[in-house]
């Protein structure tokens, strides 16, 4: 089954990309190299390895046949010259950092990430002599005004976790490379199929593959894709001597069937979220939706332009704030209480005693996460049950209120 040099579309990339089963057997489903070690047919040859002047395998900490399939699937899929696999996001956030940065750099940042990237830019990174600049990146020209010489990473989400805050990759990426800075983007949110921040400019994507990417709540994964020099940088500081957070390669497996869906998991995801969004966005009860597929939010615009669809994430405020907030998850009972997202099965989770507790009260101000907000990862179940799900959850919360 060889494939043309033709660009191919992206859910043929998604399942064919990298195989042919006439190399292996036959095999449709690519075979599982559950091993850590590999033989070497010669002292000589092993040596080779370790010099880096034979490109096998050796062990599975730097490299494993399995993991680079999803390496290559991954790069294709992001428009990179190449991806690392790990064991999970943060192994592979922490991974890119401490390969990029060193003591007396700068870091700049969006003043809303994901709480434990927030932890470690605020609390591993700063400890170790990087300095972390916190500015609101949803508008460019703060980071025109804060970016100087010292400055060597700018890392933001778009959208933002939990709030849903876009910031506009082609503009960042433009500022951050005229004063030599290199930009990551975490594109857990969109997957590639809704945006490529490397097709925008920026030069290093990172996932949490353990959400859309896999899409089935079984397996912490993270993925770092960027050119093919950076990689392999990261691979051989970052991922095999500095965190070690590698992937096992079973679950490199499991990524890759959850791949084959993606384009069509992601449609039936943006579908839902656009759906329950309107109707929270028109129920009494609600306060705000954060949500950029509603024509009155403030980054429908922007989104419009840098993603495919509007993604499966939604966040809202009730009236009556925390207190019907959690009224509402309480007396939820098809969308599950659980943090993490893109899974089949919608989840509900209050960020900021959950995923955002890692904020003081004052950051969580400051980046705009309200106390009451509640977090909404729209799953793939009939839309019907959602919204009924939804409205018996509302209608309790504002009777609890009026109680
Ligand atoms: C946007 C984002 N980035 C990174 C991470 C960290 O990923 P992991 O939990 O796989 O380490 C998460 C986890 O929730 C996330 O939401």
């Amino acid at each position: 089954m060889s494939h043309a040099s033709s660009p191919q579309g992206f859910a043929t990339r998604a399942i064919h990309h990298g195989y042919d089963p006439l190399d292996h057997q036959g095999a449709l489903v690519p075979p599982i190299f559950q091993t850590s070690t590999f033989a070497f047919d010669s002292a000589e040859y092993g040596a080779a390895c370790f010099s880096g002047e034979e490109k096998g395998h050796f062990y599975t900490r730097i490299s494993n046949p399995t993991l680079a399939l999803l390496e290559q699937r991954m790069a294709a899929l992001e428009g990179a010259e190449a991806a690392v696999a790990f064991g999970s996001g943060m192994g592979a956030i922490t991974a890119t950092c401490w390969t990029l940065l060193q003591p007396g750099d700068e870091l700049i940042t969006d003043t809303t990430l994901y709480g434990c990237t927030h932890s470690f830019f605020m609390h591993g990174l700063q400890r170790f002599g990087v300095k972390v600049t916190r500015i609101d990146m949803t508008d460019p020209q703060a980071l025109a005004d804060a970016i100087s010489s010292t400055t060597r990473l700018v890392y933001f989400e778009t959208p933002a976790n939990p709030n849903m805050r876009l910031v506009d990759i082609a503009a960042c990426s433009a500022i951050a490379h005229r004063h030599g800075a290199l930009v990551v983007v975490d594109n857990t949110y969109c997957t590639p199929y809704l945006q490529q921040p490397l097709s925008l400019g920026a030069d290093v994507v990172v996932h949490s593959a353990t959400k859309y990417l896999n899409g089935h709540g079984d397996v912490t994964a993270g993925i770092v894709a960027c050119n093919a020099e950076l990689a392999m940088r990261v691979r051989l500081e970052g991922l095999k001597d500095m965190t070690g957070a590698v992937l096992s390669p079973n679950d490199a497996h499991l990524i890759m069937r959850g791949l084959k869906t993606l384009a069509l998991r992601m449609d039936r995801h943006c579908k839902n979220a656009e759906a329950i969004a309107r109707t929270l966005a028109s129920h009494p009860a609600v306060a705000r939706v954060y949500f950029p597929g509603l024509e009155s939010d403030p980054y429908h615009a922007l989104a419009s332009r840098q993603m495919k669809r509007f993604g499966g994430m939604i966040a809202f405020e009730l009236k009556g704030g925390l207190d019907a907030g959690r009224t509402f998850m309480n007396h939820l009972s098809l969308i599950t209480r659980a943090v993490s997202l893109g899974d089949a099965e919608s989840l509900a989770q209050h960020p900021a005693s959950m995923t955002h507790s890692t904020y003081t009260p004052e950051e969580r101000a400051a980046a705009g996460i309200p106390e009451g907000l509640v977090r909404l990862s729209a799953g793939l179940e009939d839309i019907e049950d959602l919204i009924a799900d939804i409205e018996r959850a509302l209608a309790a919360s504002q009777l609890r209120a009026a109680a």
